[in-house]
C-alpha cells in the first residue's frame, strides 16, 4: 500500500472548514482597521499590541525559510514543538481507534499527548545500545498505526537514532514519521529536512528553546509536505503565536553567529563534562551525547541527586525508569556551572 495522506486523515479534518480570522480576509495594509473588534484607542503596554497578531506568521516564515532552506509553505510554527505535537494527534489519530508508536526511553509528551487525545499507544523499547528494534517495530504495527514519534537526538539518552534504521521506518511504513530533532544543534548528524523531498511521510520537528535560547518565547517548527503543513495550518488556532513572540523571534533569528558561538562552547562543555566525570569512582557511565545534556549512570543516582539538591543544583532524575536505571540527566551549563558541579560530585563520597 502507497502513503496516501486523505485515507490517513481523520474525517472530520479532511471536512473541516477553517476558522476564517479578520486578518485572513483581509491581509493588506489598510488606513482604518474596523474589522476585528480590537479596542480602537490603544493598549495600556505598547501601542500596537492592540492588534491582533499574522495568523501566518508571514515575516517569520520567510526568515526561518531562509535559513532552513525549505519554502514557507513547508513550514509550520507552533507554541513550542509540543503544539505540532498535539496537532498531528488530531489531525491523524481517531481518539478510541487508532494508535501511535513510541520508543521509549524518549521524550515524554509524545504519550502524554497521546493520553490527551485518547490515542492508544504501542511502545516498542529501544534497544541496549538505544537504536530501534526495526523487527520489533514492524510486528507492532497494525491497521491503525498512524504515527510513529522517533526523537533524534534522543531525549533522555543523548544519542542520534541510526540514518539506516529512520530510513527502513520511512520506507516500510505508510503512516507518518515524526523526526524530533529538538537537539540537532548540538549534533555531528544533519537535519532530515532535506530528505523530505523523498519522503511524503516525513514531518521533521525542530525548535528555537534548546540551541536558539528561546525557551521563554515558545516557538516550534515542523517541516512537512505542503499537504501536511496546510492541514496543521487549519487546524492550530488562529492567532498561535502572539505578536512580540513574532517579531522577537525575527530579530533574534539575525543573530546567527551568536548562536553558533554558543552552539561551539556548549559542545566543548559537553566533552570537558564527560571526561571529568569518566574520572569519578560514583559513576558507572556516560552515555554518548549528541545533545545539550549527558545521560550518566551512577552507582547511586538517588544519592548523588540528593546531594546536588542539597547544595541547590537540580539535575533531571531518570533513575526510577528500567531502562536509565541509575541515570540522572544533566544539561550543559555555563562554564562556571559545570566547574561548581563537577568540583561537588568529586567531593561525594559513597558509603
Ligand atoms: C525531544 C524534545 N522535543 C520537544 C521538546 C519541546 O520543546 P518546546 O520548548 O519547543 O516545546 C523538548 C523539550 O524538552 C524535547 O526534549
Amino acid at each position: 500500500m502507497e502513503f496516501n495522506i486523505k485515507s490517513l486523515l481523520r474525517k472530520n479534518i479532511a471536512n473541516l472548514v477553517p476558522y476564517s480570522s479578520a486578518r485572513d480576509e483581509f491581509s493588506g495594509i489598510a488606513a482604518i482597521y474596523l474589522d476585528a473588534n480590537e479596542n480602537s484607542l490603544g493598549s495600556p503596554y505598547t501601542k500596537w499590541y492592540n492588534r491582533y497578531p499574522d495568523p501566518s506568521q508571514k515575516l517569520l516564515k520567510e526568515k526561518v525559510a531562509s535559513i532552513k532552506g525549505i519554502p514557507p509553505s513547508q513550514i509550520f510554527l507552533g507554541n513550542g514543538s509540543d503544539e505540532p505535537i498535539d496537532i498531528l494527534f488530531r489531525a491523524f489519530c481517531e481518539p478510541g481507534i487508532d494508535n501511535v508508536m513510541i520508543l521509549p526511553p524518549t521524550y515524554g509528551m509524545y504519550e502524554v499527548s497521546a493520553n490527551i487525545n485518547n490515542v492508544a499507544i504501542t511502545a516498542i523499547p529501544l534497544t541496549e545500545n538505544f537504536q530501534p528494534d526495526l523487527d520489533a517495530i514492524a510486528n507492532g504495527i497494525d491497521d491503525h498505526t498512524k504515527i510513529i514519534w522517533i526523537c533524534s537526538p534522543n531525549n533522555p539518552t543523548g544519542n542520534s537514532i541510526d540514518i539506516q534504521a529512520i530510513e527502513m521506518i520511512l520506507l516500510n511504513f505508510n503512516g507518518i514519521v515524526v523526526v524530533d530533532e529538538a537537539y540537532i544543534n548540538f549534533s555531528r548528524h544533519r537535519s532530515w529536512i532535506p530528505e523530505l523531498i523523498d519522503f511524503p511521510n516525513l514531518v521533521v520537528l525542530q525548535t528555537l528553546s534548546k540551541a536558539w535560547g528561546l525557551a521563554g518565547l515558545r516557538i516550534g517548527m515542523a517541516f512537512g509536505s505542503e499537504e501536511i503543513i496546510h492541514i496543521m495550518n487549519t487546524i492550530k488556532s488562529p492567532y498561535n503565536i502572539s505578536q512580540p513572540a513574532q517579531d522577537i523571534t525575527f530579530n533574534a533569528l539575525e543573530n546567527l553567529d551568536q548562536v553558533n558561538d554558543m552552539i561551539k562552547i556548549l559542545v566543548d562543555e559537553r566533552e570537558l563534562l564527560a571526561t571529568a566525570l569518566a574520572s569519578m569512582p560514583i559513576v558507572e557511565k556516560i552515555f554518548p551525547s549528541d545533545a545539550n545534556f549527558l545521560l550518566v549512570r551512577f552507582y547511586n543516582a538517588q544519592l548523588v541527586y540528593d546531594d546536588l539538591a542539597s547544595v541547590g543544583i537540580i539535575v533531571r532524575n531518570r533513575s526510577k525508569i528500567e531502562q536509565t536505571k541509575n541515570c540522572l540527566r544533566i544539561t550543559v551549563g555555563t562554564p562556571s556551572e559545570n566547574k561548581q558541579l563537577i568540583k561537588r560530585l568529586q567531593e561525594i563520597i559513597i558509603p
